[in-house]
């Protein structure tokens, strides 16, 4: 079975409870995930994973977290050729663009994006997308 690791950021929970869902979705699928927030990974083991779960919500103009995602970014440098990666994330008023800069620097990196879901000001209205990311996410 492939080893999954899942770390979220949110500020105001909006992406924490997009990541109960994912989580919930792939251990119903079957698989095991540990969710840890982004403040408490270890690298080594983090990215040792087969795939590569993330969350951060639209942060600063279109960007990601600064204070954990992007050094996390600059972690991946050289350590993601092959890897499969998802991201999910909350947004509020830019239709989820920052993910779409997201998805091109994790596939800079040499990742294998295997699918994203952004959500305006949390999961309501995207939870059959969330649930569907975590059964892709159990398969990979
Ligand atoms: C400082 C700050 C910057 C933000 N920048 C953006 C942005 O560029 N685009 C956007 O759509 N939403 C932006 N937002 C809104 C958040 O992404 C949105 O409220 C989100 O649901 C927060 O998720 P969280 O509860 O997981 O932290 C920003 C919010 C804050 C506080």
């Amino acid at each position: 079975m492939s080893k999954i690791s899942m770390a979220y950021l949110s500020n105001t929970g909006n992406t924490e409870q997009m990541a109960e869902i994912v989580a919930e979705s792939i251990k119903e699928a079957g698989a095991e995930v540990d969710v840890i927030e982004a403040s408490e990974i270890d690298f080594d083991e983090f990215v040792s994973a087969d795939v590569i779960v993330l969350g951060c919500p639209a942060c600063g103009t279109e960007e990601l977290d600064e204070e954990y995602i992007e050094p996390l970014m600059e972690q991946f440098e050289g350590k993601l050729e092959g890897k499969k990666v998802a991201m999910f994330g909350s947004y509020g008023w830019g239709g989820g663009e920052y993910m779409d800069t997201w998805v091109g620097r994790m596939e800079e990196l040499g990742a294998s994006v295997i699918g994203t879901v952004t959500g305006e000001e949390g999961p309501s209205e995207v939870e059959d997308e969330l649930k569907k990311l975590g059964e892709n996410i159990a398969k990979a």
